[in-house]
């Protein structure tokens, strides 16, 4: 695990002033990109998923990437978390503030069993708008959150604090 964390560390790429003047962007494609990286972040997250998980959901884009193995991983099926306006209907909605103005997550709600377990996946937890929108798009549909998971948590910007007291399992937590 202590090995599996410092090669997360080497290989997320710090890229200042992306996309905007004044952010460190932490951007996860080497890590991708390594074989056997990947695979053990693959597998520290399968781990360490709670009991039972009926469904993975993965945000658009960089969740689609970590969502699609974990949910192999598991045995659940995957459930892919799209912005407006990519999926046919019907779909079930939810609008969230940004920083700038907003945006909306959408998933298909009829892929979504009554009370089925789902755990979220991201690559990265910073104002947590975007995570706290996704729980509140699949409890609307009846689902139960039995968790989230993020390689990588800004802890500075305080998303976490907007996820309720869901489980969250964090592998590189940036102060
Ligand atoms: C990034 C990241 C998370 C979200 C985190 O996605 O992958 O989904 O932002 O930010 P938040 O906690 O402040 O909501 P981005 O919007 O860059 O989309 P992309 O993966 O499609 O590039
Ligand atoms: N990296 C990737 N996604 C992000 C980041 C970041 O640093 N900040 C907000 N979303």
């Amino acid at each position: 695990r202590a090995r599996l964390l410092t090669r997360v560390d080497e290989l997320v790429r710090l890229v200042p002033d992306y996309p905007k003047p004044g952010v460190l962007f932490r951007d996860i494609t080497p890590l991708l990109a390594d074989g056997p990286a990947f695979a053990g972040v693959v597998d520290a997250i399968a781990q360490a998923a709670p009991e039972g998980v009926d469904l993975v959901a993965g945000m658009e884009a960089r969740g689609f990437l970590l969502a699609s193995p974990v949910a192999v991983a598991l045995g659940a099926g995957v459930l892919p978390v799209r912005k407006a306006g990519k999926l046919p209907g019907p779909t079930a909605v939810e609008h969230y503030e940004l920083e700038y103005g907003h945006a909306s997550v959408e998933i298909h709600p009829f892929t979504v069993p009554d009370g089925a377990r789902v755990l979220v996946i991201d690559d990265v937890l910073a104002t947590g708008g975007t995570a706290a929108a996704t729980v509140a798009l699949l409890e609307q549909c009846g689902a139960h959150v039995v968790g989230l998971s993020f390689l990588v948590e800004l802890e500075g910007l305080a998303g976490r604090d907007r996820l309720g007291d869901h489980p969250i399992d964090v592998l590189v937590r940036i102060p």
